[in-house]
This record gives structure tokens, sequence and C-alpha cells, in this order.
């Protein structure tokens, strides 16, 4: 299918449209869609929630996220007037089927029959399937109609088998956009580009010449506002089932036979089934997980995860986990994937460690050439060298740098993962979303690791909020002959 920018005029109707995430990500990625010119004119966003507000508080409300969220280069008062007059707001609770649909019908009635419809459901997964089914009731799923599904897609392998079912009743597979904000990020697309645009990696990305690879997802952010929804999930449900798996699967699969949709995704889907399982009597040796406790950040005390909460519990903020993928370009070499909360500082990154070559010409071995690529911030790639000391008269060898950036070359910002994934639904552009097998197949190599941790058998490690994590941490990754990218020293 050709790729067209522009998008066709579309009805998106969010499920969930007082939420924080409509507010803080979804109306500003459509107001900047709208901005350089993808969003036709004619496009509606109608917002719904069980909160009676009129249209006009809907805007408002919309007016102030917009003010509030978005980056001062992209304020325009003129075009937020523009943007608000597209939005509309209908109360409705979407698990009920004697509610407000008929609002929604007399509004969506108003646009030709074939225009494009987006369900973008913004709720806990576990209504997914009733709002589904309410929508298939009163008729509104059309041929040109497509759901979008925010994560997490359930909270084990069970749950999200029984989300995917509830909700393939109603839309057909090719209709289910399943949304990982990650492969939204310009710069996790980038990990394909470098992987396979350059000989120059390509011609080694295997366990001839790489050592392990490290992918780190760290913020300084605690929990915020969400503890009622982080406490059930956790780190590693929230972050690595999802976000780091993916970022996993592009940096391990085979190279696909094309960069349609379907040929991407059988690539990783065989990266996440050739993950070497850690049954329950591995887990402690191949995972570790542990709580912030008070800490200082940036000069404020701040206070551990369970003071913020104000209750006990056995919920992790920072997880690590050592991961083999069963392929003989990747025999033996560990992938590790870490995540934490209350991080000394914000970085999701990928680092490359190269093996090092045994040389006999300079004395003694070169330090190990490594590839980092910085998904956020600062978003670049890092490649250090081995090159020769200029200032000795031996051939002794120093570290050499080099650096590049991911910035657009017009000197625009690199776009926030909403806009693209938003409007590649309206699209029908699967390629950035996660297929069913996918999902399942994630949950399915996470699980026992799940069960091990809610069983208490592997202990909770602590670490002060502001720091790197636990000083387990070390130990875990100097186990398999690493260190972390911090400690690494250039
Ligand atoms: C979300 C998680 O999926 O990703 C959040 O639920 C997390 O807990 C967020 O903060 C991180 O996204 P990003 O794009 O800031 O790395």
């Amino acid at each position: 299918m050709a790729y067209s920018q522009q998008t066709a005029p579309f009805d998106y109707v969010i499920f969930g449209g007082t939420g924080d995430l409509t507010m803080r990500k979804l109306l500003p990625a459509l107001y900047n869609q709208l901005r350089i010119g993808h969003v036709p004119e004619d496009a509606r966003i109608i917002g719904t929630a069980r909160s009676e507000l009129s249209c006009d508080e809907y805007r408002e409300r919309a007016r102030e996220a917009l003010e509030h969220f978005l980056p001062p280069a992209h304020k325009d008062a003129a075009l937020i007037e523009r943007f608000l007059k597209k939005v509309h707001y209908i109360t409705l609770d979407g698990t009920k089927s004697d509610h407000n649909w008929d609002d929604l019908h007399a509004l969506l009635e108003q646009s030709p029959a074939d225009r494009i419809r987006v369900f973008y459901f913004s709720t806990a997964p576990q209504l997914f399937e009733a709002i589904s089914e309410n929508l298939h009731r009163f008729s509104f799923i059309t041929p040109q109609s497509r759901v979008v599904l925010e994560k997490p897609i359930g909270t084990d392998s069970a749950s999200a088998r029984a989300i995917n079912e509830g909700v393939s009743r109603f839309f057909k597979e090719e209709q289910i956009f399943r949304i990982d904000h990650y492969l939204g990020k310009e710069t996790v697309q980038d990990i394909i580009a470098l992987r396979f645009a350059n000989p120059v990696f390509n011609a080694v990305w295997s366990a001839e010449h790489i050592q392990s690879i490290q992918i780190t997802a760290a913020e300084t952010v605690g929990v915020e506002g969400r503890a009622a929804y982080y406490d059930t999930s956790g780190a590693l449900r929230d972050m690595i089932q999802n976000h780091l798996l993916q970022v996993l699967s592009l940096c391990a699969m085979e190279a696909p036979a094309d960069l349609g949709a379907d040929s991407v995704r059988d690539a990783k889907v065989k990266v996440l089934k050739a993950l070497r399982p850690i049954p329950a009597d591995k887990v402690a040796q191949e995972t570790l997980r542990a709580q912030y406790v008070a800490g200082e950040m940036a000069g404020s005390k701040v206070p551990g995860y369970l003071e913020e909460l104000g209750t006990e519990s056995a919920t992790e903020t920072y997880a690590v986990m050592r991961a083999y993928v069963d392929t003989p370009r990747w025999k033996d070499v560990p992938f590790y994937i870490r995540t934490a909360k209350r991080s000394h500082k914000k970085v999701s990154e990928v680092v490359v460690t190269f093996k090092k070559t045994a040389s006999s010409l300079f004395g003694k071995d070169g330090e190990h050439n490594r590839l980092v690529i910085r998904l956020q911030p600062d978003e670049g790639f890092g490649l250090a060298l081995n090159i020769k000391n200029p200032s000795a008269a031996d051939f002794s060898l120093q570290h050499g740098a080099m650096d590049g950036r991911f910035a657009p070359a017009d000197g625009s910002l690199i776009p926030d993962s909403y806009e693209r994934l938003m409007l590649d639904a309206v699209r029908g552009y699967p390629a950035l979303f996660i297929r069913r097998d996918e999902v399942e197949a994630a949950w399915a190599w996470v699980e026992p690791t799940l069960q091990t941790w809610a069983a208490n058998k592997v202990p909770m490690t602590h670490y002060p909020a502001g720091s790197y994590g636990p000083e387990e941490a070390r130990k875990f990754i100097a186990s398999t002959g690493d260190a972390w990218h911090e400690d690494m020293g250039a």
C-alpha cells in the first residue's frame, strides 16, 4: 500500500476522552498533525466519557491541555481555535447498552456513511469487549472502521487472550490496532535503519562480533498520580512486556523480506518465540526486581514508593531481565532489559557492546567498540572506537568517539510517537502496531517471572530514589561478564 501522509476525512471517537492520556498525548498529537497539514479540515474528534460535561466545557479542558502540553514552538492561538472547532464531546458510558448511544449516532450520521471511523479505547482493558459489543449492537462498526487498543493488553497470557478474543468477536484483526507507543518513536524505527541500511553494522550484527546488548528505559518520574494503576502493574508489566520487548525484537530480528506490516511483524514475532524460557527455578538468577526508597533528586528529598503509596506493596518499580534469543545469530549473547522509575536520569537507549578483537599488533587489546542508540532524550547515536593515542611515541591506543544525531534535517522537533500512530490508524497502516501473536508471545515469555515474583520467591531489593538502581544490579550483570553503561567509563 502506498503510504500517504495526508489522511482522508475521519471521525476519531475516543473512549476515555477525559483521561490523562487523552489530554496529555492524544489531543496534542492530533493538533500537531493538523498544524503540519496531515489532518483534513472536516475531520472530527469526539471525546466520550462518563463525566457530565457540555461540549463547551470539554473544549475548555482540551484548550487547557493544549496550553499545558504543547511545546511552545507549536502553540498558535488561531490554530488552537481551529482545532477546538473539530472537537466534540458526548457523555457516554461505553460499557452500558442503555446509555447515550443516540447522541453518538446523531453526530456520526452527519458524516458520509463511508467516512473513516476510528474508535480509540483509552480505558481499562477490561472494558474493551463491552464497548466493542455496544458499538456492534448499535451498528457503529462499518467496513471503514478501526479500533485502537491502548496498552496494557491484559495482565497475563490468559487475560490478554480473553481481551483479544473479546474484541475480535466484533472487529476483524485487520481493523484492530494495538498501540505500543515505543514503535511510534522515530528513534525506535531508526534501529531498523541503522541495522539494515548500513553494511558497517549489518555485517557485524551477530554473536560472532557482539558480546551483549543492553536495553534501558529509565525515568526520573515516580508513579505520579497513577499509583492505583501502577501498583497493580509494576515495572515488568508496564514497560518490559511491551515496550522493551518490542525494542529487543527490532534489535534481534532477521532482515524482513520487505518493510510491509506483516513482514516486519513476522520477523519480530519469531524473536519473541525464540526467547529462551526462564523457568521458575531460574527466575532468581536471570531477573532482578527492586523498589525505590526515599532519596534525593535534583537537590530535593523525595519519598520512597511505599510512602507515596501509603501502604505495603510488593510491586516493583525497577526490573531487569537477562534474555537469550535462541537462534543461530544470537547464540548465547545476553540481552539485558532494564527499566526504572525515579532513576538518576531519564534515558531510553540501546547499548551494543562488541567483542574485543585479540590482536598482537598493539601489545594489548583495544577497548570494546560500542554503539549506543539514544532513543530519548538527546536522540542520536554514539560509536566508541579505538584510535592511536596521538601523544604517545609508541602505538598505544585510546578511546575515540563518533556522535550522530537523529534530529530532522529541517530543524523541526522530532514528532511525538502518538502523532504518527494515531494517524496511521486512520490510514489503515498497521506496520507500527502490535499483532495479536506478538502480544501473546510476549506475555508467555514474562509469565513465569511474574508468577515467581508474585509468590515472593525472589527477594525484593531496594534503591534510593535518584540513584541508578540497586547495588545488586551490578553483581547481576557482572555475573555474565558485563557492566551497565553508566559504569563503563567512556
Ligand atoms: C507508558 C508507561 O507506557 O510509558 C509509563 O505506562 C511510562 O509508566 C511511559 O512512564 C514512558 O514513556 P516514554 O515515552 O516517556 O518513555
